[in-house]
């Protein structure tokens, strides 16, 4: 008897933190955007592009710090003119967000990852990278990584960008707006493609990027100030919880700071902080510390 409950509370336990890692869809997302053009089969959700419309989807809580991740496998063949977006982002006109925008392109030719971080409403941190494999192949994990020292965005977990903390040098940080969960699927060839030159070509819709694997490990934010002191101070006493806080989580490994000088080095093919004709002042962020 003793033993069975034992085991009982071992499976208990193991299925509450596979819960907590990973979710169903719908436990921790709801359609925001033409529900009629999301698709949910099994563990795998679809969302369609065509002529009528994109669609998109957004986390049902907020939060502030923590990790979402989710797998995705973008739109297959001619994707030229669309762009599927993963970002976080809070609300209002002085909101803060980290994107991940894959732009298509025509069939054979390599999509494009722009990442962009707006901090207190301001954005204009374009960064633009090819990725080391064909996206559209299969599923590859995508997360965002956001504590109090830095935001992390990471591919198949190889941190392809960081966004790190230097209020110290008087630059702002996102910290005090809980942020939900989103992704998109829209047509913008006035811009994605190859400068805007290549235009969607709808004789090949529905346009269809595929996900499964979501996952949200953050602290729950409604905005209540209570609940906002939870989610800033919850690191301090409890790193079990909130482990995205634990002092090994403040700055790369070493390993990851190898992998991202061999991302930015191999793979990065436009960075805002080098953009001399558009910032001829560098970026404050972007001075070394
Ligand atoms: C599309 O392919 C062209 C040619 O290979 C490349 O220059 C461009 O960066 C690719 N991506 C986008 C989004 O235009």
């Amino acid at each position: 008897m003793e033993s069975r409950l034992s085991w009982f509370l071992v499976y208990a336990l193991m299925v509450g933190s596979i819960w907590v890692h990973s979710a169903r869809f719908d436990e921790l997302f709801q359609p925001s955007w033409a529900s009629d053009h999301l698709e949910y089969e099994g563990e795998t959700l679809k969302l369609k592009l065509d002529s009528s419309s994109g669609a998109g989807f957004a986390s049902k809580n907020k939060y502030l710090f923590g990790k979402a991740t989710m797998q995705i496998k973008l739109v297959e063949g001619d994707s030229a003119g669309t762009v599927t977006a993963f970002y976080m982002a809070s609300d209002g006109p002085a909101h803060n967000e980290f994107d991940f925008e894959f732009l298509g392109n025509t069939t054979g030719e390599p999509y494009l990852v722009q990442t962009n971080v707006y901090v207190n409403g301001v954005g204009n941190r374009e960064q633009r990278l090819n990725l080391w494999f064909d996206p559209t192949k299969d599923f590859h994990y995508y997360s965002l990584l956001w504590n109090h020292q830095q935001v992390v965005f990471m591919v198949d977990d190889t941190p392809v960008r960081v966004f790190s903390n230097k209020e110290k040098q008087g630059i702002p940080f996102p910290k005090d707006q809980a942020m939900g969960v989103y992704s998109s699927i829209w047509n913008a060839d006035d811009w994605a493609t190859q400068g805007g030159r290549v235009k969607t070509d709808w004789s090949h819709a529905p346009f269809i990027s595929t996900y499964r694997g979501f996952e949200i490990d953050g602290c729950e934010c409604s905005g209540k100030p209570e609940e906002m002191g939870r989610c800033q101070t919850g690191g301090q006493t409890d790193q079990e919880r909130f482990w995205w806080e634990k002092p090994v989580m403040a700055e790369l490994s070493v390993h990851q700071t190898h992998q991202l000088m061999w991302v930015r080095a191999k793979q990065l093919v436009y960075d805002y902080c080098t953009d001399t004709a558009r910032f001829p002042t560098k970026p404050a962020e972007c001075e070394r510390r």
